[in-house]
């Protein structure tokens, strides 16, 4: 058996691409264009690996997707493939648009090419699972309940409004023409391979660099963290005993205004690898203008999936986060990789000295 697995070369699709060949031999095909944010690096431990076959390659090329799926007849499609930060969304939203609507859109087009001809039993057992965000039901108010899956879809950043459009095109292949879909919306992750772009990865990054830990605005907005391990396990479920057509939000019950995480963070780095000159890390902290539009708070119910798939999460915000940094000080040489070139040269276009 196969499945095939886009965006697999990125941060949250890499860990799940190797949890996956440990929990079993099921080959896998990995699609991935190979962006700024795809790195072949954190594959490496599958070098020689037959039941890893990696391809470069666009979601939106409706003709390579057909080829890949005739000849490999996956029993399923995992779709990672995506553009992920919203700050970039919001200085460059054109790549936004094209790889996560269109591109969605070219992959469901090929999907349901390939899932038409399939004869009964291997129709029966054919999944496509979407992996999308909490971000498109908008920003919660600080008294609201967390989001449930019928909360109303209210994407503020061009990055959740092209999440958003994904969901419902995906939403509607599977009204319009059955094809057997699942999606998951999960709350922001953290963990190994995480591209230092992002709050979690940028923090450790610049604190050990001596560099500012820029935070936006007043830092009390609330994410809702969970361990990437944990989001792959939820996929892994889903796929294996999700209802055709149903959305599982996926979080860790995590809640935590950003500023919280960054003092945790300087914590653990103070006892880990204190600094030379014996100062602490959060001397670093550097209040620096909003995000426009930026969402004030994210929060997940995740009651349906524990309670219809008996999903749970296996780390907790402050086991998970203590591993991560250790990840980050035992793969300095992977963080060096990934921040050379064209990401130095955009970062210092959009934010000059700041970051
Ligand atoms: P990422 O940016 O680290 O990785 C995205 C991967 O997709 C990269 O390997 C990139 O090369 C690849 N890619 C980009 N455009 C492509 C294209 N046109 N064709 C093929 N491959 C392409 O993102 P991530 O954080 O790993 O997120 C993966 C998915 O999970 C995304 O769909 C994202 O919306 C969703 N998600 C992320 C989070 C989070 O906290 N990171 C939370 C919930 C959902
Ligand atoms: P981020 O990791 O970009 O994820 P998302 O925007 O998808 O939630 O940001 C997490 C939170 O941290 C968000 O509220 C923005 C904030 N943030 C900062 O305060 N400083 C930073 O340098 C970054 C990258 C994010």
């Amino acid at each position: 058996m196969t499945i095939l697995v886009t965006g697999g070369a990125g941060f949250i699709g890499s860990n799940f691409v190797l949890d996956w060949l440990v929990q079993s031999d099921e080959k896998v095909i990995n699609l991935d264009a190979l962006t700024y944010a795809g790195n072949l690096e954190n594959l490496v431990s599958l070098d020689g690996d037959a039941r890893h076959f990696f391809v470069k390659g666009d979601i939106g090329d409706f003709d390579l997707l057909a080829k890949l799926l005739a000849e490999h007849q996956p029993r399923a499609v995992v779709n990672f493939a995506a553009e992920s930060h919203v700050d970039r969304s919001i200085h460059g939203p054109e790549d936004f648009i094209q790889t996560n609507i269109v591109g969605t859109f070219r992959l469901l087009e090929a999907v349901r090419a390939f899932y038409g001809q399939l004869e009964e039993t291997a129709k029966n057992e054919f999944r496509l699972l979407h992996v999308s965000t909490d971000e498109v039901y908008g920003s919660l108010a600080a008294d609201a309940p967390a989001f449930t899956e019928t909360h109303q879809y209210e994407p503020n950043s061009p990055y959740s409004a092209s999440k958003a459009a994904s969901d419902h095109l995906v939403r509607a292949y599977h009204h319009t023409y059955s094809l057997p879909v699942l999606t998951t919306n999960c709350s922001n992750n953290y963990g190994p391979y995480h591209f230092p772009e992002k709050l979690i990865p940028l923090v450790i990054h610049n604190a050990l660099a001596g560099k500012p830990l820029p935070i936006y605005g007043d830092g009390q907005q609330i994410r809702d963290w969970l361990y990437v391990k944990d989001h792959c396990s939820a996929i892994r479920r889903v796929l294996e005993a999700g209802c055709l057509g149903e959305t599982y939000n996926v979080g860790g019950w995590n809640e935590k205004p950003n500023l919280e995480v960054v003092h945790t963070l300087c914590a653990i780095l103070d006892e880990l690898s204190p600094r030379a000159d014996g100062q602490l890390y959060k001397e670093q902290i550097t209040y620096v203008t909003d995000r426009p539009g930026h969402d004030r708070r994210y929060a997940i119910d995740a009651t349906k999936i524990e309670r219809e798939l008996g999903w749970k999460p296996a780390e907790t915000f402050e086991t998970g986060i203590r591993k991560t940094v250790q990840w980050y000080l035992d793969n300095q040489a992977w963080v060096a990789n990934v921040t050379s070139g064209a990401y130095r040269e955009w970062l210092g276009k959009q934010y000059g000295e700041t970051k």
